[in-house]
């Protein structure tokens, strides 16, 4: 088997730029007057050097800025230490997900333990007037949105124990609040829990909760009045973590006998209220999570293991190109909290990854519509968008040959009266025209309003947020 068809998308960005106004295919909606703000790789090569996993490259922001109907862009790096370590020594300098860095020996006997990266590749989120891209240690770069240019690290004012975080905060709009978690690796793992007021940098620790091995969990997911911590059993071994030399996630063990272990957490105490039992599976992303009558309702992309980490290795996707494991199973969990083992059923059959809903109104709620990337064919890589209806049980698809389309945000429009009155806008790349495009839906008729072409090709990325012109308020903001 040869290259991959979308080879490109995985070799670095060629240049950044501004650009005031790019040329569009069709009709962008005129209410459409906020920013798409995106993180992911922006290259995947330090020197000689080339890091292994998608999740790895060196990140880069790219901006999409809405304006009577004229659509902006910037694609620029973001000047982390990693990245400014790396310029400097034409060399990794800080292991990533799944790439270690190589020291010397003096370097080693200096700095003895793996540095933290601060590799901010994976999602965008606000906390106050402060614009954060985030990764899954606890270091969020402070960013400019209109420049992108690098500014600071966020800091925070507390002490709450942990090394890793998930890069999918997690907000009440009652309580204007983020909830999210750290892993502490003290000798005796544990599981901080914390809120922070959204205008804030004080983190408030609501619950530790003890752990013999920690689990790998990029995201959680949130109710009402619970948290829930979805253990897969992906379990670190923190010394091989230590001084093992592997990467990162090399260190963590699946061990399927384990099972998954659905931890409800109250958000008012932080006291387990119940532990949920099930199979072993694994999965990124929730996608959503409510309380209905006695349960709690948890709906998840689902993989029956853990191989999709591997299946995500650069070497793989690009070379391995009709074995891919990109997309998983929608499904759908009920945890009776007098029931120690939880349930679940598939809500449609198909394939789905990088999951968004309606966030602001849905988020904690009973909802009908999840949208995402998909594949096509079974073992090839992310080629198509999906919006499933969850309460009718069935999908719509956007496919077009050559096209390998992102993540799917959903903005509202202005007074939506339903939940999918608003548009979907997706990044993909385009490998006839060699170049990378937005895609901008109809969420409800899924038809394609308009198409934004870029000058050049982008990386595939992660996750973005969309932003209201005055950023001062997370009103469009999902996660
Ligand atoms: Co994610």
């Amino acid at each position: 088997m040869g290259v991959a068809p979308y080879a490109l998308g995985f070799a670095a960005a060629n240049q950044e730029g501004t650009f005031e106004a790019l040329p569009i295919q069709g009709t962008i909606p005129g209410w459409l007057r906020g920013s798409l703000i995106r993180t992911g790789p922006g290259t995947f090569d330090v020197g000689k050097q080339s890091y292994r996993h998608w999740f790895d490259g060196l990140a880069m922001l790219r901006r999409f800025s809405f304006e009577d109907g004229r659509v902006a862009f910037a694609n620029r790096f973001i000047e982390s230490r990693a990245y400014q370590e790396a310029q400097a020594k034409g060399q990794i300098s800080r292991g990533e997900f799944g790439t270690t860095a190589r020291h010397s020996l003096i370097e080693r006997l200096r700095d003895p333990l793996p540095r933290l990266t601060d590799n901010a590749t994976v999602n965008i989120t606000l906390q106050g007037n402060h614009f954060l891209s985030v990764t899954e240690s606890p270091m969020p770069i402070v960013f400019d949105p209109v420049s992108l240019s690098t500014l600071d690290y966020f800091h925070y004012q507390d002490s709450v124990p942990g090394q890793i975080t998930t890069a999918h905060p997690h907000f009440d709009f009652r309580e204007n609040a983020v909830y999210s978690y750290l892993v502490n690796l003290a000798p005796r793992c544990s599981y901080s829990i914390y809120r922070m007021d959204a205008t804030s940098n004080q983190r408030e620790l609501i619950g530790s909760i003890p752990v013999k091995q920690a689990a790998y969990m990029h995201t959680f997911g949130m109710t009402e009045r619970y948290i829930i911590l979805t253990e897969f059993p992906l379990l670190l071994n923190r010394l091989s973590l230590l001084v093992s030399g592997k990467p990162y996630i090399e260190n963590y063990d699946w061990q399927p006998e384990q099972g998954t272990r659905f931890l409800v957490i109250r958000k008012s105490d932080g006291k387990v209220v119940h532990t949920g039992e099930s199979e072993a599976f694994f999965a990124f992303h929730h996608v959503n999570a409510f309380e209905q009558d006695n349960e709690i309702v948890v709906d998840l992309v689902a993989y029956p293991n853990s191989s999709v980490i591997q299946s995500l290795y650069l070497e793989p996707l690009l070379h391995h190109s009709d074995q891919v494991i990109a997309a998983g199973e929608l499904r759908r969990y009920h945890l009776e909290l007098n029931r120690a083992t939880a349930t679940y059923e598939v809500l449609v059959e198909e394939p789905i990854e990088l999951p968004r809903i309606h966030y602001q109104r849905c988020n904690t709620r009973q909802y009908q519509f999840v949208y995402g990337v998909g594949c096509s064919q079974s073992g090839h890589f992310i080629d198509q968008l999906v919006k499933v209806d969850v309460q009718n049980r069935n999908a719509q698809i956007w496919h077009q040959s050559d096209c390998y389309p992102g993540e799917p945000v959903f903005v509202a429009a202005p007074d939506a009266a339903t939940e999918d009155e608003g548009v979907i806008l997706s990044v993909g790349l385009d490998s006839q025209t060699q170049n990378s495009f937005l895609l901008i839906l109809n969420a409800h008729s899924w038809d394609e309003m308009a198409r934004v072409q870029l000058p050049y090709h982008l990386p595939f990325d992660f996750h973005g947020q969309y932003f209201d012109p005055i950023a001062s308020s997370w009103s469009h903001l999902h996660r």
